[in-house]
């Protein structure tokens, strides 16, 4: 597995992911080639055999980063493809002298939760019925 920075080129691929998933932001390809063409926005792939299984986008402004959107291919659950991604965004970010990473995950999404908490992210706050099926959505943070 391979984890490389994301295309314009893979806007197709990253929309197909994207909508394959429960959870995820449901970005439209036009919305990933804004995604991809906005200066605070960084997205990374991850790719098994030239084939993208899985994503993450995040923005950033003065220091402090959100992780707007993240999945993994049904297919290649559980294998570390979210942990490698996550921790690709963490070490670069870090390195790049960011100070503070955020996002939001739904309250129902326990999977995800477990992947955050287990990276270092902990619960700061909660927006109630943030999501469209009445979710509330847990903002987590992370110092770096
Ligand atoms: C959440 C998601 C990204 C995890 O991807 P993944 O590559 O399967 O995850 P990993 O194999 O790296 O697992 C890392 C950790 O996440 C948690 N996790 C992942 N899948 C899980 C599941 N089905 N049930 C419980 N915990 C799970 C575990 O803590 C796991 O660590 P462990 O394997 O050591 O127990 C993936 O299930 C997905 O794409 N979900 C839909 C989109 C989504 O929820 N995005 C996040 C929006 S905030």
């Amino acid at each position: 597995m391979k984890i490389v920075p994301a295309t314009l080129a893979d806007t197709v691929s990253l929309c197909a992911l994207d909508h394959s998933r429960v959870f995820s932001a449901h970005w439209s390809v036009e919305g990933w080639q804004a995604e991809l063409a906005q200066p605070t926005s960084r997205v990374w792939c991850a790719q098994e055999e030239g084939k993208i299984v899985g994503f993450v986008a995040l923005r950033g402004v003065c220091e402090q980063y959100e992780l707007l959107n993240l999945a993994v291919a049904q297919a290649y659950s559980r294998r570390g493809i979210a942990r490698a991604l996550v921790r690709t965004v963490l070490d670069e970010l870090a390195a790049c002298g960011a100070e503070q990473i955020s996002l939001e995950v739904s309250s129902r999404n326990a999977p995800a939760q477990g992947l955050y908490r287990s990276m270092g992210f902990t619960a700061v706050g909660v927006r109630r019925q943030f999501y469209p099926d009445g979710a509330d959505a847990l903002i987590m943070e992370q110092k770096l």
